[in-house]
């Protein structure tokens, strides 16, 4: 939510934040903004995407080596001109940009009111920076002191950048909740600030993490970690694993093209060097660490969002199908507000994509205080979710830069299924050459997914025909219901159809209402022991009308005269086949979307990092 770049060193600022700008856009993309420190400081900011912005600073000045940039996702105050940051003091002396919620905002600005500020915008990070020049006036402070002592009073998350006049060659940065990465710049004295490093990446390799509560500063050429109570840290420099060509489109028309065409490689990548289908072992250092914990574990609570709530389900059949472990599976919004039950025998797994979702965070904390063990499932290397966990693994399917995720589901699900083994083997709840097999399998998959992906053809008229649907209903069993419930989000969030995922058999308490010869739906029916019923819950659909695009096992011809569509997909094992299953359904959602003119790489009012609750 909201994605923050800053600059200092020797180069022009404002291309590189635009630059970087646009690399997290991802993080939010209703307005932008940028601040540079030259001599004077100069902010621009406009509604829109960070393109408008660029072109808004045509024939303006933006000279400068220092600078800041924001691209922002509406909490306080809608999207428009003056609610976009940076955010200037009274004075104009300051600037800042800010991600995150400033929650005890109302309180701060009725005590700033009443001491005769007057404020531009609807927002809460207004606040902030007046509550910074108030603090240096009336209690006669330094800026890096009162920058402590306005944080101090602050309720919320932040990650913001400050600039100010009266400071050349001298930036601070500071954060609580919301992710800041700091980037050392080849040449002595150049630093970069982002939310992420996909902005640093095209600079440097060298990123210092920014903890929950330190502030950074740059000053003389040089860094400076202090915590908000002026303790100097020793900052602890990492070498980035990502490169630049990760970053970019590679010929796709979009992200999200590229990245479902990626699978074949990022799943291959998940389980890479992690099993042997000839011994059947597990090489992973958290099952390795953790051998113990997870042969007693008791219960499994797997808690994500969004997608990731969804790869959580798939793994609740894969825990309880293959190793016996009761699972629990728990949006982390609702986990972390209602006083669960944990036992101290609980693991907890938090599944996240970027590894910053605000309410996954919570949860994990809370589970933390109440003494559980928690693993991490993320993809993001080095992000906050990992930081907090015990134990976990990376999912390694590389930067996902396009807002809908989809090969960061299908190697979260593969990473699920590795640590199903690893317990399956540990429990005895599978044999070994049951294990080896299905290891085996798992190595067929991404050849499998590559040989799925080439229905896009197939698939791509189908999405013509559909197009125009006001509404998709999609149905699975089993392991394929968590298929059908993200297969539905994917449709809803990039074309704006509605879309609902049900397991097939509940669609006769409900959604069977809503069927008539306008209701495309699209079920999973792979071979497994579901087949017979699902084909029963196809028979009604049809009874009724509806439209049926049969997701089925290669070489079935059971479905043909019933089916309004069919689209074939390798033959898998029925645990690994929500994997496979979830290709066609991406590839379905994107094209009725490019079709309907949507922008699939940044969908409306959706953001890919949800940092705020
Ligand atoms: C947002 C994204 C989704 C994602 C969810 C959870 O809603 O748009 O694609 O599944 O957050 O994010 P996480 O990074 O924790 O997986």
């Amino acid at each position: 939510m909201c994605g923050i770049v800053g600059y200092i060193g020797n180069k022009q600022a404002c291309e590189i934040i635009l630059k970087g700008l646009k690399r997290l856009e991802y993080r939010g993309y209703d307005s932008a903004g940028v601040a540079l420190l030259n001599g004077d400081l100069r902010v621009y900011k406009k509604q829109g995407k960070v393109l408008d912005l660029e072109e808004s600073l045509e024939g303006k000045n933006i000279e400068g080596t220092i600078g800041m940039g924001h691209t922002r996702w509406a909490t306080h105050g809608e999207p428009n001109d003056k609610n976009a940051h940076p955010h200037q003091s009274p004075t104009g002396d300051l600037s800042v940009i800010h991600n995150g919620i400033i929650e005890n905002y109302a309180t701060l600005k009725e005590g700033l009111l009443q001491r005769g500020h007057t404020f531009k915008s609807d927002t809460d990070t207004e606040v902030l920076i007046h509550l910074i020049e108030d603090i240096m006036k009336n209690a006669n402070l330094s800026l890096q002191d009162a920058v402590r002592a306005a944080l101090g009073q602050v309720v919320g998350a932040y990650a913001i950048v400050i600039l100010s006049k009266n400071h050349p060659e001298h930036v601070i940065a500071a954060r609580k909740g919301s992710p800041l990465v700091v980037g050392i710049g080849k040449e002595r004295g150049e630093f970069f600030l982002a939310s992420d490093a996909t902005p640093i990446v095209e600079y440097t390799n060298q990123v210092i993490y920014i903890k929950d509560g330190e502030i950074a500063i740059i000053e003389n050429k040089e860094l400076t970690i202090k915590t908000i109570d002026n303790v100097i840290q020793t900052p602890y420099i990492q070498e980035l694993e990502m490169n630049l060509e990760q970053l970019e489109k590679g010929g796709y028309p979009h992200f999200m093209l590229k990245e479902i065409y990626e699978q074949p490689k990022s799943i291959f990548d998940s389980f890479r060097g992690r099993i042997d289908a000839k011994s059947g072992n597990i090489n992973m250092r958290s099952v390795r660490d953790y051998q113990e914990k997870l042969s007693k574990v008791n219960r499994l609570i797997l808690i994500g969002c969004g997608t990731s709530w969804h790869a959580g389900l798939v793994a609740e059949y894969l825990f309880e199908d293959l190793a016996r472990v009761p699972v629990e599976v728990e949006y982390a919004s609702e986990f972390r507000y209602r006083n669960p039950v944990i036992y101290p025998d609980d693991l907890i797994v938090s599944i996240s994509q970027s590894g910053e979702t605000a309410d996954t965070l919570a949860a994990m904390e809370l589970a933390k205080q109440k003494g559980a063990t928690v693993f991490g499932v993320c993809n993001v290397v080095g992000s906050s979710i990992p930081r907090l966990s015990h134990g976990g693994a990376y999912t390694h399917a590389g930067p996902e830069i396009g807002v809908a995720s989809t090969k960061a589901f299908t190697a979260q699900v593969t990473v699920l299924t590795l640590y199903a083994l690893a317990m399956a083997k540990q429990r005895e709840t599978l044999s070994s050459s049951r294990i080896k097999q299905l290891m085996k399998e798992m190595e067929a998959i991404p050849g499998k997914v590559e040989q799925a992906l080439k229905l896009n053809d197939k698939i791509y008229k189908i999405a013509e025909l559909y197009k125009d649907a006001k509404n998709f209903l999609y149905l699975g069993r089993g392991y394929n219901f968590p298929v059908a419930l993200e297969g539905a989000l994917k449709l809803k969030e990039i074309s704006y159809i509605h879309a609902e995922g049900y397991p097939a058999a509940e669609m006769k308490h409900g959604p069977i209402a809503l069927i008539d010869e306008e209701m495309p739906v699209v079920v999973i029916a792979t071979n497994n022991e579901h087949y017979e019923k699902l084909v029963s819950n196809i028979q009604e659909v049809k009874a009724r009308k509806g439209k049926v695009i049969a997701i089925v096992t290669e070489g079935n011809t059971g479905l043909n005269e019933l089916a309004d569509h069919i689209i074939e997909v390798p033959e898998t094992e029925n645990c690994l086949s929500p994997i496979l299953n979830t290709i066609p359904l991406q590839l379905l959602s994107y094209h009725i979307a490019v079709m309907r003119e949507c922008n699939v790489d940044q969908p409306r009012n959706l953001a890919k990092s949800v940092t705020v609750e």
